[in-house]
């Protein structure tokens, strides 16, 4: 922008501009320069000022460091952008038992202790783990999270404990585990009971000796690592079934945190939902003002068993169909009976209308229908059923189907589906 405008004065032009919500740019140029105008206009926000004449290449350095500067603006922006993100973070509740778990957390966080945390899915099990990260002495360390059930078996290994180049076919380069990487940190396993015996002993030994040897490789690698491990099965009695070794259970269960499920802590439920509402009006842009007293009384009533994922997943397609400016309803919730009999799948009629997540309708009577359907594919609408049901969520899927994540994952491979986990949070350290 020139100083000497057509019609008035550009360092006034420059102060309206400023006070406008979204600022642009403004390189000032001038071919009456003097150190006070220039002056003048920096303070007044002009980003730089240059005197007339210059050269294209002039310009174009200015250009140049006007983009990097909007470029360092934005990112900055979206990290400090952090108090959502945050927030995300945060365990609600005040229920007594949630009070219990804080304090748990409160104290177990001081230790370098192995902690197991165990309860149902969707209970909160990764947000008691990040809370225990947050605030323990290493909550300025790494954080490295490996989703045990996510990865397939063979590689699980490779994944913990790095391999040399070679190890195996495919293995290119020499890469570094999950547990190198978490050095001086924390990491934390997801789903525990997924590993396989082998992984389990080799496990017991970085637990034990808190050393390792990668894939493939002789040498000895030291490791310290503070380990947070959870899982949503009742890892005793894998124990008992001999699925999962006593003595790895005994070394991850030093500290065990029970989080328990939504429906033992209802008095949680008002503040949940209410957060919830709050996030997903904003997340939607949709203004919802509040929640009918009938609603509040439906969610009391649900048994919640995808506990507070589900509740939270309830919430957001709640405020999507609510109207702009209303309040949510019980017909917003979506909560009929039939959320309770997915996980009861026995007394489930063959009849059912969805849609699947390939996108398919799907409307199935055995009697209505010519060609009677077979077991297997009565089988297949009911797992991508319940996975629409979950939003796509496996680990809640295999939850309410009681079967486990793998083979829920090896029959969703079978189907050829291959859409990704729509909760799943991808993060440095995830896999
Ligand atoms: N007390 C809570 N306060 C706020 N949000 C919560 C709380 N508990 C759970 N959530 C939210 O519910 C969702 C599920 O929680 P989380 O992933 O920690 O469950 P999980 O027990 O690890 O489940 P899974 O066994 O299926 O992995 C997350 O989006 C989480 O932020
Ligand atoms: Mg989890």
């Amino acid at each position: 922008m020139d100083v000497k405008l057509p019609d008035g004065d550009g360092t006034d032009l420059l102060k309206q501009l400023q006070s406008r919500p979204v600022k642009p740019l403004v390189v000032i140029i001038s071919g009456f320069g003097t150190v006070d105008m220039a002056v003048e206009c920096m303070s007044n926000g002009a980003f730089t000022f240059l005197t007339k004449p210059f050269s294209p290449e002039q310009l174009a350095v200015v250009l140049k460091k006007a983009e990097e500067h909007t470029q360092l603006v934005k990112v900055n922006q979206f990290l400090s952008h952090g108090e959502d993100d945050e927030s995300r973070f945060e365990l609600l509740g005040q229920s007594k038992p949630v009070e219990q778990l804080r304090q748990l957390i409160r104290k177990v966080a001081r230790t370098q202790a192995t902690v197991l945390i165990q309860g149902e899915s969707g209970t909160g099990k990764e947000l008691v783990a990040r809370a225990l990260y947050r605030e323990s002495p290493r909550g300025d360390a790494p954080f490295i999270k490996v989703n045990c059930a996510a990865i397939p078996e063979n590689l699980i290994e490779s994944e913990f404990f790095g391999h040399e180049k070679g190890a195996f076919t495919g293995a290119l380069t020499k890469r570094e585990g999950r547990f190198e990487l978490a050095h001086g940190g924390t990491i934390l396993l997801d789903e525990i009971s997924e590993i396989s015996p082998q992984v389990q002993a080799k496990l017991l030994r970085v637990l034990q000796e808190r050393e390792l040897e990668r894939v493939g490789g002789n040498r000895t690698i030291k490791v310290d690592v503070r380990v947070i491990a959870t899982t949503n099965r009742q890892l005793e009695e894998s124990v008992e079934r001999k699925e999962f070794r006593q003595d790895l259970y005994f070394r991850l269960n030093v500290v065990p945190v029970i989080v328990p499920p939504l429906r033992e802590r209802k008095e949680d439920i008002p503040i949940l939902a209410t957060q919830f509402r709050e996030r997903f009006v904003r997340k939607h842009g949709i203004h919802v003002v509040g929640m009918s007293p009938a609603c509040m009384e439906e969610l009391q009533r649900h048994n919640w068993p995808g506990n507070v994922r589900e509740l939270q997943n309830v919430i957001e397609r709640a405020v999507i169909l609510c109207n702009e400016g209303g309040v949510l309803e019980p017909a917003h919730l979506g909560l009929t009976p039939n959320t309770m009999e997915i996980s009861t799948p026995i007394a489930r009629p063959a009849t059912f209308s969805m849609t699947t997540p390939m996108g398919a309708s799907v409307t199935q009577t055995a009697e209505q229908s010519a060609d009677f359907q077979t077991l297997s594919e009565i089988e297949k609408h009911h797992i991508l059923a319940a996975l629409e049901h979950c939003k796509g969520n496996r680990t809640h899927a295999a939850k309410i189907l009681d079967i486990s994540i793998r083979t829920l994952r090896n029959k969703l491979n079978e189907y050829g589906y291959k859409n990704q986990e729509a909760n799943a949070p991808t993060e440095v350290g995830e896999i």
